[in-house]
């Protein structure tokens, strides 16, 4: 890494591995069944699109988008759906599929939206965890890495739409 700004947190090696762990738990708890995973564009691609590659269950994919922080590292607190999903949940086992839970807000709002179109189940995966800086109370079902408050990103995660290509998680230093 040539950027001084960037500190790798996570190499693509280790996020790899985690994966490979989480999926073959989806694969044993969804034995049987056809889940449909939801990725919350933009930030999940990358992690969709691996985690999905490595599960033995036959899934679906679908994407939402909601309003997220724009071009500031901080929260607004308001969340807004700006792409909806393609096809109706009722009586499916659907997998939300998220990159972190910072404040918790966009998973809180989602979970309630989506509960409310009748799904069989409703789970949440993410990759990361800031449980430090929880507004309202959130815990994922499925979590990669636990980390610390700090702002990070690569392997799909963005600052004002930079750094997403980045192939390990790295920490943005001021
Ligand atoms: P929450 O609603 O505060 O939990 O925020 C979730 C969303 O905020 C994520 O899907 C990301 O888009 C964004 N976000 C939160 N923390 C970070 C970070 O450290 N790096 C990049 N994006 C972040």
């Amino acid at each position: 890494m040539t950027d001084e700004k960037l500190e790798v947190m996570l190499t693509a090696e280790q996020i790899g591995n985690r994966i490979r762990e989480l999926a073959a738990q989806i694969s044993k708890d969804y034995q049987g069944k056809n889940p449909l995973l939801i990725g919350v564009l933009k930030g999940a691609v990358i992690f969709l699109s691996d985690l999905i590659r490595q599960i033995e269950v036959p899934v679906e994919i679908d994407f939402m988008a909601v309003s997220s922080y724009g071009v500031d590292t901080d929260s607004s607190g308001v969340v807004r759906i700006l792409k909806d999903l393609e096809q109706s949940i009722q009586g499916k086992d659907v997998l939300i599929v998220e990159d972190i839970v910072d404040t918790g807000l966009t998973l809180n709002y989602l979970r309630e939206n989506l509960i409310t179109r009748q799904p069989k189940t409703l789970k949440v995966i993410t990759l990361l965890d800031k449980p430090d800086r929880r507004k309202v109370p959130f815990e994922p079902d499925y979590c990669g890495f636990i980390i610390p408050d700090r702002f990070v990103i690569g392997y799909g995660l963005d600052y004002g739409e930079d750094y997403r290509h980045l192939a390990d998680l790295c920490i943005l230093n001021p």
